[in-house]
């Protein structure tokens, strides 16, 4: 991929990835992605991140194809997970830099990664500037954005925030500005990494969006470490993250269920049913098809969900038990929500699925229903309702109403 420059002097020579398709072990990406990292040629040549280890050598080319390695001056480290630092070992022994800049908690998480003490390393503050000759460097504290260690570094005469994970997406591509994909397809990715990476963090990125509205910080282009630069429209993705991070609903419902015998899937229809008679534009997934990943990006847009499980060795089915210890550990939020199930003698799984529903900041709107073994039309009916219920729990969430629990 060849290294493409983003303003003057500024280049990205990062590298794309188009094999990983399921990132971090837990989230699908079947775009793939790109680790960004960016050189900036000044008095004192600067290199931006880095790259996973096993791609070392497609970064030394990067870089090599403008400077030889030994000119970079300065490391900027924005975040210290391994597929922006990976090829910090060998970028340290070629280009011997003078100094390694990163946070306070990054200087630890660096001694922790790679054990080298003796690297020349510069905690910075929020804050803090450094100059570069003709340019200043400006770091922000953006701790949990991914990691303890996240900041953000902004290059002040060009006006380029370099936000590490932030404003990314997983997107293997040969272009490199916003201006220059698909946008259905850009803003599904971005859309997916923030409910998949920072959705934990929505109140941690409220505060860092009010913090760059208060500084009135002029950004001509974000520039992240994964997918592509917002040159055109940098303020497309800052409002979908200051939506994003106050949750806020589009008046939409999922039916997310597994099934074993379809006696649940036979509910979940009937619950859509029930949100379609009260007019409340629904969404039917089934976990068997639809990766973990996948169904907590639609969480995300969503006003509220309604889980269903039929009853397994007195739980309920494995794969709503992955979704849901993956969705409490993201904490979807401002929701309504219910729960459905079949069942052939105990029936555990509706309580379940309410307990931790309950959990999280989400209304338990209806207190779920349980048919043993197949629904008749009686119990349909009952899903019917569950699902009216629920949609009109939705319809009075996005009017600001308070909404009853059923917990
Ligand atoms: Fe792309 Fe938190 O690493």
């Amino acid at each position: 991929m060849p290294v493409t420059e983003i303003k003057k002097d500024i280049y990205w020579v990062g590298v794309v990835d188009w094999n990983i398709h399921d990132f971090h072990g837990y989230s699908k990406s079947p775009q793939g992605t790109t680790y960004n990292a960016y050189l900036v040629i000044d008095d004192k040549i600067t290199l931006f991140d880095s790259v996973p280890a096993k791609f070392q050598m497609d970064l030394y080319h990067q870089i090599r194809s403008i400077i030889p390695l030994e000119k970079i001056d300065y490391i900027v480290c924005n975040h210290i997970e391994p597929d922006h630092s990976g090829a910090m070992p060998f970028l340290m022994e070629k280009i011997q830099p003078e100094k390694v800049f990163c946070s306070k908690m990054g200087h630890r998480m660096l001694l922790d990664h790679f054990h080298q003490p003796d690297w020349p390393y510069h905690v910075v503050s929020g804050g803090e500037e450094i100059s570069l000759g003709k340019r200043t460097l400006s770091f922000l504290e953006t701790r949990m954005l991914h990691w303890p260690d996240s900041m953000f570094t902004y290059l002040k005469e060009d006006q380029i925030l370099f936000t590490s994970d932030a404003f990314g997406e997983h997107l293997a591509t040969s272009e490199r500005f916003d201006d220059e994909v698909e946008q259905g397809v850009l803003m599904h990715e971005a859309t997916k990494y923030y409910a998949n990476i920072l959705n934990l963090y929505s109140p941690l990125v409220k505060k860092l969006l009010a913090k760059v509205e208060e500084m009135q910080l002029p950004i001509r282009m974000l520039a992240p470490d994964h997918g592509v630069v917002w040159r055109s429209n940098p303020a497309r993705i800052i409002e979908s993250y200051g939506r994003w991070c106050n949750q806020q609903g589009n008046g939409k419902a999922l039916v997310i269920y597994d099934t074993m015998w379809e006696s649940t899937r036979t509910m979940a229809k009937a619950v859509c049913e029930g949100l379609h008679d009260v007019g409340v534009e629904y969404k039917l997934i089934d976990l068997q098809v639809t990766h973990r990943s996948d169904a907590i990006t639609d969480i995300l847009e969503s006003s509220g969900f309604v889980l269903g499980s039929p009853t397994l060795n007195n739980g309920m089915l494995p794969r709503m038990a992955d979704f849901l210890m993956y969705m409490r550990g993201l904490k979807p939020a401002n929701m309504v929500a219910a729960s459905f199930g079949s069942y052939g003698w105990s029936g555990e799984a509706v309580k379940m699925m309410n307990e931790i529903i309950k959990e999280l900041d989400v209304v338990l709107c209806h207190p779920g229903v349980k048919v043993q073994y197949v629904p008749g039309h009686e119990q349909l009916g009952q899903c019917v309702e569950l699902g009216r219920t629920v949609g009109r729990a939705v319809q009075a969430l996005m009017a600001g109403e308070k909404v009853e629990s059923a917990a």
